[in-house]
């Protein structure tokens, strides 16, 4: 049996897809361990939750710091656990040109919108402000503009007339917490190619585990 790829797991917050990364693991739904979990703040209820569950954790405080010297720091971090995919799970700090180049298509992230609308902070609450029907989630690589690389899944929900930010997020983060173990299942399967700004899937290779 070939041995499971390594996560690096980036949170800056409640960490929740972070944990259903972990669940999804547990259950068999995602062929993967976590092989390090790194807050930038040292208040991140999702450290407390890794640490909890085990996993081996890292506090790198980003308050202050140059963004090259932390990043520099971060890479190091996942490079010593041999991190494969970094996966951002709220995660609130872009990321430098060289972190990116590290990992060249081997860093995801999760946002609460369909892409490219409502890109940055509070995705729920410009989509309800803007008048959108639909909206949903995204899980993309990572490039070194804000939410903007290759685009790897995106799951919709409905804008219903009754939502405000808190309700409309609630069912948004359902379909996050599906879609991030699917899209990392996807592309540690190898069944997904980046052409571009695109993903296509390979033909002849299967998506499953
Ligand atoms: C999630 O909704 C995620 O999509 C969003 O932050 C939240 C983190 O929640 N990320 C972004 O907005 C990135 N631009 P969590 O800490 O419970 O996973």
């Amino acid at each position: 049996m070939s041995q499971s790829k390594k996560l690096g797991i980036l949170l800056s917050g409640r960490g929740s897809n972070f944990e259903a990364i972990a669940d999804a693991i547990e259950s068999g739904r995602l062929d993967a361990e976590i092989a390090i979990v790194i807050s930038n703040r040292a208040d991140a209820p999702g450290l407390e939750t890794a640490k909890r569950r085990g996993l081996n954790t890292k506090l790198i405080p980003s308050r202050g710091r140059v963004r090259e010297e932390h990043d520099a720091e971060v890479v190091a971090a996942l490079k010593e656990a041999q991190a494969d995919l970094v996966c951002l799970a709220g995660y609130m700090r872009l990321l430098s040109p060289e972190f990116v180049r590290a990992f060249p298509h081997r860093i995801l992230n999760i946002h609460p919108s369909l892409l490219p609308a409502f890109a940055g902070l509070e995705a729920q609450k410009q989509a309800v402000d803007y008048g959108a029907k639909v909206s949903g989630c995204t899980v993309h690589f990572v490039d070194e503009h804000l939410d903007h690389g290759p685009i790897v899944l995106q799951k919709t929900v409905p804008v219903l007339d009754s939502d405000d930010a808190h309700t409309l997020s609630l069912r948004i983060l359902e379909q996050e917490h599906i879609g991030y173990a699917e899209a990392i299942q996807l592309v540690l399967s190898g069944a997904i190619e980046v052409e571009g700004r695109r993903t296509v899937r390979r033909t002849g290779k299967a998506e499953g585990k």
